[in-house]
This record gives structure tokens, C-alpha cells and sequence, in this order.
């Protein structure tokens, strides 16, 4: 069986699986439970001067694994936590990594309350909405504490890779990638309001949506820091997910929505795919895995024509793929018989990415 066992900024995980801050993670007991379902750490939701109010309702499923929120902080106190929530997390089996913003002031505030706290945090996360805000507060962070430092970035800012170099240049330990995608809107048209509550009803998403934005975020990362420790987060539902990930050169794996949608039972049973994925692929690690892709994501165009093989014993005969095609090059006939007008067909691809029975493949799809 494949070992899963991963190292983060020297600190070994029993699995690369991080319940990232959010909801699961607001106090010790949501902590306990994460780990006791197999979560290898938890990133504490995001500690904060004051505690937070939330807007009524502040979370929406979209279904299909993707969901918006309105929700701030932490709504417990920085006392709480450091008089009561981390003292429960003593002995628990589990990494704690401490959340900590939303600016250079809260971390001088915090960051010294954090470090006599000590056991049980292993590691500090800073995160901010503001980019201009993550340098002052990574140095603040390293300055007034020992732990490992993770920047934690958001795919909302224009010059991310400036924001990247910037935390790293000041000590930052790894980067976490990313945060929610937005802002973004949501109307329910029965009420014509927007669905959550909030400035201007804008929100932000999670989950299965978003997944595509972070592999790229994390992608370009790794091509230009290809040794920093990334923990990818955003949109990791199955093991595959967790896969691609490691393949654009994450180290860990943060997630939030699916376990939220699907329970925290998520965290053991993707854990135990992986594994089982791994094994399958001749992998013994998700280290031996990281980073196999980047060597493919280069600039440049590939324009040969595809070559498409049919397996007509596979086909169901669903029509998906003549469906799909704009340009009304595929035919299928009577007795499985698959023909393509070879002028009109673009060789876009689609038409194999939907095939679900692998009967209709292509050289390079
Ligand atoms: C309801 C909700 C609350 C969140 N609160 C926080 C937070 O307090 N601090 C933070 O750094 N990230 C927060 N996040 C962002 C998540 O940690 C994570 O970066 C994001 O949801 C993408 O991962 P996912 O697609 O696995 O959910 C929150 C996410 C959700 C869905
Ligand atoms: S590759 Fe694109 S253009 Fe060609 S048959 Fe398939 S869907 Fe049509
Ligand atoms: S999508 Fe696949 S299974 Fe469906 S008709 Fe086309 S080749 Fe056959």
C-alpha cells in the first residue's frame, strides 16, 4: 500500500489531508472531529481582533460540490481560543495551524498571544483580503513567533505572483492556495433578492467550481518556486482531484466545501482512495507524484490533427457524441458504424471528453 504520509514545512502529516479554516474548523470540538474522521491537521477558522458577526443566511449550495459564502472570521474570541479552544486541542491527533488577519496590527496583537500558547499549535497561517497587507504581516508573523509561517493568498488579486515572491522574500514558510473565488452574485428568483445576505448580496465560492482556477494558481506557483511547500486548496472533491494537485506540485491538500457537503467522513475515505489510486498507478507516495505535470505546461501550441479510435463493442450508442459536435461532423449509423467528415471536423476534442464508455478515444485527449 502506498504511504500517504506527507511533510509539511517540516512537519509530517499522517495523510496530505488539511480541513482548511472554515465552518469545520471553529472552535476545538469541530477541530476534534475533523481529526477523529481523518483529517491529518486543520487550519483554525480565522482568528481576529473581534469576534465576528455574520449576515443571515451567509451559505448557499449550488449543488454539484460547489457552494458561496458571505461568512467572515472567527466568531469566537481571541481569548476563547487561547484560554479555552486551543488548550482542548492538547494531545489531539492532529496538526493545529493556527489562522490569523486580516492585518499587520492583528498580528502584532495575536501572533505574541499564539506563541505562549504554544502546544498544541504546530504552524501559523496569515491571511488578509488585502494583498498589500501580506508582507507586513508574514514578517510580523516570523518576528514574533518560532512556528512555520503559511501565506494563505486569494485568487482575487491581479498580481498574485507579486504577492507570492513578496511573502516568500519575508519569510513565509509555504503558500496556501487560494481562497474563495469572487466576488460573486447569486439572485433567487422567486424572492428576486440576491441569495445571501451581505454588501450588495456579493459572496464567494468553493468547491468543485473554483477547482480549475487553483490547479493553474498552484501550477504557476510550483513553475516558478518549484522547492516551497503549497497547500492546494479550493475545489478538492474526489482523490483524483487531490492527484491533479500534486501533479501541478502541491504538497498538502486543504479542503473545506466537500467536506462540509458530504460530511467529515470525506477526509478518511478520500485519504483511503488515494492511497488506492497511487497503488493502482505504481506510485508509492504523493511525493513521487509531485509535480509530474509541470514539465508539460510550457508556452506554445499544438496544432496536429487528432487521430480517433472507435471501439464499437463499447459504444451504448448514446449519440453524446454527435450531439456535442458544433460542427455536425459525427454520424453515427445504423449497426454502430461511426463516421466523421474529416473537412468539417476542427479536431476540438469534445466529442471524446464525453464519451462515458471510452469508445471513442484520440491520440492525444
Ligand atoms: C463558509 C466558509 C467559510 C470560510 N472561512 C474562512 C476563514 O475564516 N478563513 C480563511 O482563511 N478561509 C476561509 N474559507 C476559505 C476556505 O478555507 C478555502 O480556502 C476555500 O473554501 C476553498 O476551498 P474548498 O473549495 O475546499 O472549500 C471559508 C470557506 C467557506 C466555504
Ligand atoms: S473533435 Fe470536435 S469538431 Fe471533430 S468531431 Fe469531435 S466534436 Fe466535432
Ligand atoms: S459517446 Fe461514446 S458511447 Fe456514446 S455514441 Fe459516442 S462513441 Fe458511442
Amino acid at each position: 500500500m502506498a504511504d500517504v504520509r506527507v511533510s509539511l514545512c517540516g512537519v509530517e502529516l499522517r495523510n496530505p489531508f488539511i480541513a482548511s479554516s472554515g465552518p469545520l474548523t471553529y472552535g476545538a470540538k469541530g477541530i476534534r472531529r475533523c481529526f477523529a474522521a481523518g483529517a491529518a491537521a486543520a487550519v483554525t477558522k480565522t482568528l481576529c481582533k473581534l469576534p465576528a458577526e455574520n449576515p443571515i443566511p451567509h451559505i448557499v449550495s449550488l449543488g454539484k460540490g460547489t457552494m458561496l459564502n458571505t461568512e467572515k472570521w472567527a466568531d469566537l474570541s481571541v481569548q476563547q481560543w487561547v484560554e479555552q479552544e486551543f488548550p482542548a486541542l492538547r494531545g489531539a491527533d492532529g496538526v493545529v495551524i493556527a489562522s490569523l488577519g486580516h492585518t499587520v496590527e492583528e498580528v502584532e496583537l495575536i501572533a505574541p498571544q499564539l506563541a505562549r500558547v504554544g502546544d498544541p499549535i504546530r504552524m501559523l497561517e496569515v491571511v488578509s483580503y488585502r494583498a498589500v497587507d501580506m508582507v507586513p504581516m508574514v514578517k510580523a508573523a516570523k518576528r514574533l513567533t518560532d512556528f512555520p509561517v503559511l501565506a494563505k493568498i486569494s485568487p482575487n488579486w491581479p498580481d498574485l505572483m507579486e504577492v507570492v515572491d513578496g511573502c516568500l522574500a519575508a519569510g513565509a514558510d509555504g503558500i496556501t492556495a487560494a481562497d474563495s473565488l469572487g466576488p460573486v452574485l447569486h439572485i433567487d428568483i422567486e424572492t428576486a433578492r440576491p441569495a445571501l445576505s451581505g454588501d450588495y448580496g456579493y459572496a464567494w465560492m468553493s468547491g468543485t467550481a473554483i477547482k480549475p482556477v487553483i490547479v493553474r494558481i498552484v501550477a504557476d506557483i510550483c513553475r516558478r518556486h518549484p522547492d516551497v511547500p503549497v497547500v492546494a486548496t479550493g475545489g478538492v472533491t474526489t482523490a483524483e482531484d487531490a492527484v491533479e494537485m500534486f501533479m501541478v506540485g502541491a504538497t498538502a491538500i486543504g479542503a473545506q466545501t466537500a467536506p462540509m457537503l458530504q460530511g467529515v467522513s470525506w477526509f478518511e475515505k478520500t485519504a483511503n482512495k488515494l492511497a488506492k489510486w497511487l497503488d493502482a498507478h505504481g506510485y508509492r507516495s504523493p511525493a513521487e507524484v509531485r509535480g509530474r505535470a509541470l514539465p508539460a505546461i510550457v508556452p506554445g501550441e499544438d496544432k496536429r490533427p487528432l487521430t480517433f479510435f472507435f471501439d464499437a463493442d463499447k459504444c451504448t450508442e448514446c449519440g453524446r457524441c454527435v450531439t456535442v459536435c458544433a460542427y455536425e461532423a459525427r454520424h453515427l449509423e445504423e449497426g454502430k458504424v461511426m463516421r466523421l467528415d474529416t473537412d468539417a471536423c476542427r479536431s476540438c476534442g469534445l466529442c471524446v471528453t464525453v464519451c462515458p464508455t471510452e469508445a471513442l478515444t484520440a491520440d492525444r485527449v
